[in-house]
């Protein structure tokens, strides 16, 4: 069970190929390229990989513009590079997920092409057509600010289509039969090629109701049933982590009440109010956010992620919480994007404060979920803000001090290597870092080598220790007889907390897993911590003789 269920205790590293290896050197990272770099992933130890879009695209919008979905874009490679690089994971025992993008096409894609040449197209009705343009064709865009309507006329079909996102992504209509049909075909295709499981994009417009006549959508849940059915049925082991940043009151349609619907989801409201805590040094929404996330099947799993490839969306804040993140972390409005977030990388949002970022990435180590790191943040990689809406935060990896840092021997990288300043790939790169013992890479190294150690965490349930001030957190996870406690101050000056563990009659020691500095407890026993600015402690309750007696209760 505890090894079946593995993306409950698993280490997951998003790339994209485009933008992470270059064997080829023509200047974009390709399938032969990442293969090369899979021993440097494992080195780091995550043990499992998603891959952001990589299938033929016009690239509009990074690849989440899919023209076709059973191949490789030529620019990677070929089907055959990619067959190679999941075998190569798999030997290394690293998992792969890969995004699957099926809200929507490229305008590009054949079926799109077919459904507007005419009405009879048997592709036609696998899009979501209105003769007059709607009334709220000026409601519901996604990209506020760039994307200017959610309906858009298309000369040839003589009618106009839904796309929720940018106008070049027309929406499948995914209530059409055939259409859901493809969707199970396309999943069956890439499992057979050897991966675990799917990133799904935009799930919640997936599954929701779409049309000229739809005035608020309503989602389609069964939907989510009939793709876990089909994909346990074509593989046991294989999972879909949901990408719906929904409210908590529906979390549980998400997963299902009898756990029957997504394996995974990210917790965006966890991951918004985190940010809120870091920015106020007051964990108070945060831990509010955890309970009201915190009801979910047993064989459920949170993704807990600081930063992605998106903007950081503070939607869900309340409006004095949400300029406070703008306020600490994006003030200029050049780090700002759709009127909602904040598209910079951790790195600069926090100065490079290496005290900052450990307590940041210690956090989303031990937040209840599965830990989802961005390439680049093992390095405390940065932005270049030059470029336009969410790129700045997509440069090339940072591999050495070579040209483009090593990322690509032609003169053109698909993308500018961040160089220069004080995340340039001069200074920030992962040669260095590997040979130097208090780099961010080892640390990252290190902590995910004792988060896996830690299945408390991924498994158990949490407690919130009550340590009587907003700025310290302190959690208690418990799970097979065994306990382990992590705290974080969130504060830039230093903490003195006195709490107790929680636990019945016994007062046991907490073992610091990280350093030689551990707790003993008081008389009454409770812990009496002196916690420097950002500091974070995880540790294991009890020593040898502690765990024996429990075990023996
Ligand atoms: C969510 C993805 O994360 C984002 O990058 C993309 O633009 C939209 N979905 C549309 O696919």
């Amino acid at each position: 069970m505890i090894n079946d269920l593995w993306y409950k205790n698993a280490v997951i590293y998003c790339l994209s190929v485009e933008t992470f290896m270059d064997a080829n050197g023509d200047g974009v990272g390709d399938f032969q390229g990442l293969l090369r770099r899979l021993d440097y992933l494992h080195g780091l130890g995550v043990t499992a990989i998603w891959l952001m879009p990589f299938q033929p695209s016009p690239g509009k919008d990074d690849g989440y513009d899919v023209a076709d979905y059973y191949g490789v874009d030529p620019r990677f490679g070929t089907l055959g590079d990619f067959v190679e690089f999941t075998h190569g994971a798999k030997q290394r025992g690293i998992r792969v997920l890969i995004d699957l993008v099926v809200n929507h096409t490229s305008d590009q894609h054949p079926w799109f092409q077919d459904a507007r040449k005419s009405p009879d197209s048997p592709y036609r009705d696998w899009y979501v057509w209105s003769k007059k343009k709607p009334t709220n064709a000026n409601e519901g865009m996604v990209f506020p600010g760039v994307q200017k309507t959610t309906w858009t006329r298309d000369e040839a079909a003589g009618e106009y289509y839904f796309h929720r996102f940018y106008e070049f992504q027309p929406d499948l209509n995914t209530a059409n039969p055939r259409v859901q049909a493809e969707i199970l075909k396309i999943m069956g295709f890439w499992i057979q090629l050897g991966v675990s499981g799917f990133r799904m994009d935009a799930l919640p417009f997936v599954i929701g109701t779409k049309g000229a006549d739809v005035k608020k959508p309503v989602e389609q849940y069964d939907m989510l049933r009939t793709f876990r059915e089909f994909l346990q049925w074509r593989q046991g082991d294989s999972v879909i982590l949901a990408e719906a940043n929904v409210l908590p009151e529906t979390d549980m349609d998400y997963f299902g009440h009898d756990g029957d619907r997504m394996q995974m989801m990210f917790n965006f409201q966890v991951n918004q109010h985190l940010f809120y805590a870091l920015a106020a040094a007051d964990t108070g929404p945060l831990v509010e956010a955890m309970e009201a996330t915190k009801p979910r099947p047993a064989t459920a799993q949170w993704g807990l992620f600081l930063r992605n490839h998106d903007e950081l969306d503070l939607g869900r804040l309340k409006p004095q919480q949400r300029e406070k993140v703008f306020a600490e972390f994006g003030p200029d409005k050049s780090m700002q994007l759709y009127d909602r977030g904040i598209r910079r990388r951790l790195a600069p949002m926090l100065d490079g404060d290496k005290r900052r970022l450990e307590l940041a990435y210690s956090l989303m180590f031990t937040l209840p979920g599965t830990p989802v790191l961005r390439y680049g943040d093992e390095l405390g990689m940065g932005d270049d803000l030059n470029l336009p809406e969410r790129n700045c935060a997509r440069t090339p990896m940072q591999w050495s001090t070579e040209p483009h840092g090593g990322f690509t021997k032609s003169s053109k990288p698909v993308s500018p290597v961040i160089s220069g300043g004080a995340y340039g790939f001069e200074r920030v790169n992962a040669a260095e870092q590997r040979r130097d013992p208090e780099s961010m890479l080892n640390w990252t190294e290190r902590v995910i080598r004792m988060r896996k150690e830690m299945p408390e965490i991924g498994w158990g349930d949490f407690t919130v220790l009550d340590t009587g001030d907003p700025a310290v957190l302190a959690l208690r996870y418990d799970w097979r007889n065994n306990s382990v406690v992590v705290i974080h101050n969130l504060d830039g000056k230093p903490h003195e907390v006195t709490f107790g563990l929680g636990l019945d009659d016994t007062a046991p020691a907490l073992i610091n897993v990280l350093s030689d500095d551990h707790s003993q407890p008081n008389d009454k026993g409770e812990h009496c911590l002196l916690l420097d600015a950002y500091a974070y402690r995880w540790y294991r309750v009890g020593g040898l003789d502690y765990l024996l007696k429990r075990s023996e209760a």
